[in-house]
């Protein structure tokens, strides 16, 4: 839900200084730069066909989706690759016949890869139909798009997914890249001309990883970011909490990307003493995890596979074809089977209320909540029934110490999506955060 999107069109996600190319530090560190490539992480943003295809363009290549009333047919010719979409006619003719070409790849195919459109203008468009892993692989709605009103071609992949999947964006840069060495260690500028130790960042703290992997996918409202910061000037080395502060270590939810959340409210992680980080159990540069459970319990009575028992594989409630290791060790873990999917989340949209939403909401996250509160209203005048933009005008009025305001918003969004868990969460955290 942010507005930055591609820095050559939009100043908001705006290129910080002293960073590299992403392939600038394999000349010397070519042993850790070909093990990263290996990762999800060194392939979480890529440009469609650089890596080899794991999708079928061929046969199952057709997804008809019924409650949308959309079909959607995945090719390729010769080195491109297309989406088509259409509608079936009154005479069982096509209608309402689009294609867009597929330019990038977001996500690396561990789970599940969805896919990106550039338009002429620079501006990045997702698609509503993604690849899943499971099973030997098969097409299926994106998560957020298994509805009858789906976003279909206008959700922008915007700096939300950006901050998360690919690399800083520099000045010069033409194409996104995927995460690279200076997202954990810091710009590498000055180290690539001379390098030395004083020059780089090693950073072991658990924020370094958490700045990705604490707060869930879809749920963005949970962060904000501490005034005047840029999106994406976090810094290697520095404490997370001094960039941004986030809400839902409460969290029950059991998402994609639930690592973080799900690891801190584990009692292994509250009683060792700051000593349990994501590395103790993940090589950074590989897929290698160790799970170091007997590293703390030593006389434990019982021996066997303790990942199978205290961290089980599950369904993930935002994708429900996608199964996670569920990082929340406890003496009786959670069910192993799929969790009811909570209902689907709204998804970006370009209408004018959406596009005002998420202006206010960016407003509000520079600090400057008066503006957005006007520009909020001005959203809601539009469209009175988008929930997200009542859930941001109440954590504008909530920032604003108009605790009555707020609670009258967020129950307003509740009255519209009574499934919308974050208008829930944030009536609970009123009680918390505003006095
Ligand atoms: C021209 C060769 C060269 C390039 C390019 C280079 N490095 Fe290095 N790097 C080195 C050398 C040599 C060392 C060891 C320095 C020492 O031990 O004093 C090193 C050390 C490191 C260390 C370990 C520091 C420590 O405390 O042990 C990290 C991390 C690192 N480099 C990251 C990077 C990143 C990230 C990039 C790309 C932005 C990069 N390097 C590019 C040569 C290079
Ligand atoms: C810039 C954001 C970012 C940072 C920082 C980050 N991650 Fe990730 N991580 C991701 C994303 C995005 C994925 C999923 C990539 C994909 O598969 O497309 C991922 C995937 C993973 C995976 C899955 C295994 C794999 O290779 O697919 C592990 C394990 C992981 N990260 C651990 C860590 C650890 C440990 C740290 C800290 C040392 C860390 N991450 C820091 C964003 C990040
Ligand atoms: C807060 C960080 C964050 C944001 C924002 C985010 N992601 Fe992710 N995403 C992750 C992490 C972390 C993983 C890997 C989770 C895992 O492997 O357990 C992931 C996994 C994925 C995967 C599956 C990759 C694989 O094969 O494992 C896809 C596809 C994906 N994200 C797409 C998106 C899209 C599209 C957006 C924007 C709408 C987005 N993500 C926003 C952090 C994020
Ligand atoms: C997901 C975060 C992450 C990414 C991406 C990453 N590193 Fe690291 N790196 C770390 C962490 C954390 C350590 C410290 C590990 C430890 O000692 O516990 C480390 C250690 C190192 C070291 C010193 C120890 C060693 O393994 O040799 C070098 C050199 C290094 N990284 C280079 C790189 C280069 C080059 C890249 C890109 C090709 C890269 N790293 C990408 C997190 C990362
Ligand atoms: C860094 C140390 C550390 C690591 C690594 C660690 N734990 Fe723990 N764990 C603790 C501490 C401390 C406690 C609380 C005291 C106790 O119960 O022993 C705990 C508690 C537990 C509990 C009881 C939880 C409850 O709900 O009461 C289980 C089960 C457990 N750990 C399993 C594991 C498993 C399985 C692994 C490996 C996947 C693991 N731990 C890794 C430190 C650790
Ligand atoms: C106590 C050990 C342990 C710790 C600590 C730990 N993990 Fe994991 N993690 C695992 C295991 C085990 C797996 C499953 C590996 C597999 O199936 O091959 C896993 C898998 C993952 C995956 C791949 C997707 C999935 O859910 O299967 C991601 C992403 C991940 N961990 C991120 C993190 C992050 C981020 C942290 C720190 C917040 C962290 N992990 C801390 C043990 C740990
Ligand atoms: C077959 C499933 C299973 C395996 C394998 C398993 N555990 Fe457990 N573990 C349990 C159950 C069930 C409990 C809860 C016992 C209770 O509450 O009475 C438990 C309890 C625990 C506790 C809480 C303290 C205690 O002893 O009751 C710890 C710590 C623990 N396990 C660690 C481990 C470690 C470390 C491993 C691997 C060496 C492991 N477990 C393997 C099922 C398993």
């Amino acid at each position: 839900m942010w507005l930055g999107i591609w820095i050559a069109v939009s100043p908001l996600v705006a290129a910080e200084p002293g960073y590299v190319s992403a392939r600038a530090c394999t000349p010397c560190h070519s042993r850790v730069a070909e093990s990263i490539a290996h990762t999800g992480m060194g392939r979480s943003l890529h440009a469609v066909g650089s890596q080899p295809s794991i999708e079928d363009w061929e046969r199952r290549n057709t997804l008809h989706h019924a409650a949308s009333k959309r079909t959607f047919v995945m090719s390729k010719r010769g080195d491109e690759f297309f989406y088509l979409r259409y509608q079936d006619g009154p005479k069982g003719e096509r209608i309402n016949v689009v294609e867009k070409r597929i330019d990038y790849v977001l996500g690396s195919g561990n789970h599940a890869r969805s896919y990106v459109h550039r338009t002429p203008d620079g501006r990045l468009l997702g698609l509503p139909v993604a690849w899943y892993s499971a099973k030997g692989g098969y097409w299926g709605m994106a998560p957020g798009y298994d509805r009858a009103d789906h976003a279909d071609y206008r959700r922008e992949i915007n700096g939300n997914c950006r901050f998360c999947h690919t690399a800083y964006p520099r000045v010069e840069q033409k194409e996104p890249e995927a995460i690279d060495c200076q997202r954990c260690h810091g710009p590498g500028e000055a180290h690539v001309a001379a390098p030395s130790r004083a020059n780089i960042v090693i950073d072991r703290k658990i924020g370094l990883c958490l700045q990705c992997h604490l707060q869930s996918t879809s749920q963005h409202e949970w962060m904000t970011r501490v005034e005047g910061r840029g999106l994406f000037s976090f810094r290697p080395g520095e404490a997370l909490a001094s960039y941004a502060r986030h809400h839902d270590e409460d969290n029950p939810a059991f998402e994609v990307n639930h690592a973080g959340y799900r690891l801190l409210r584990s009692v292994c992680f509250r009683q060792s003493r700051g000593s349990l980080t994501c590395t103790t159990c993940h090589d950074p540069h590989s897929r290698q995890v160790t799970p170091a459970c007997s590293s703390c319990h030593k006389d434990s009575k019982h021996g066997g596979d303790c990942v199978a028992c205290h961290m089980p594989k599950r369904i993930a409630e935002d994708a429900p074809h996608v199964t996670m290791t569920d990082h929340l060790i406890a003496r009786r873990p959670g069910r192993r089977l799929p969790l009811k999917p909570s209902a689907p989340r709204p998804v970006m949209d370009s209408t004018p209320a959406a596009l005002l939403n998420r202006r206010g909401e960016a407003l509000y996250r520079q600090g400057r909540v008066g503006e957005a509160i006007l520009i909020l209203r001005q959203a809601i005048a539009e469209n009175p029934d988008l929930p997200e933009a009542h859930i941001n005008l109440g954590a504008a009025l909530a920032a604003r110490g108009d605790r009555k305001g707020a609670e009258a918003a967020f129950r307003e969004a509740i009255r519209i999506a009574p499934e919308y868990t974050a208008a829930h969460r944030n009536l609970k955290l009123l009680e918390k955060i505003v006095h």
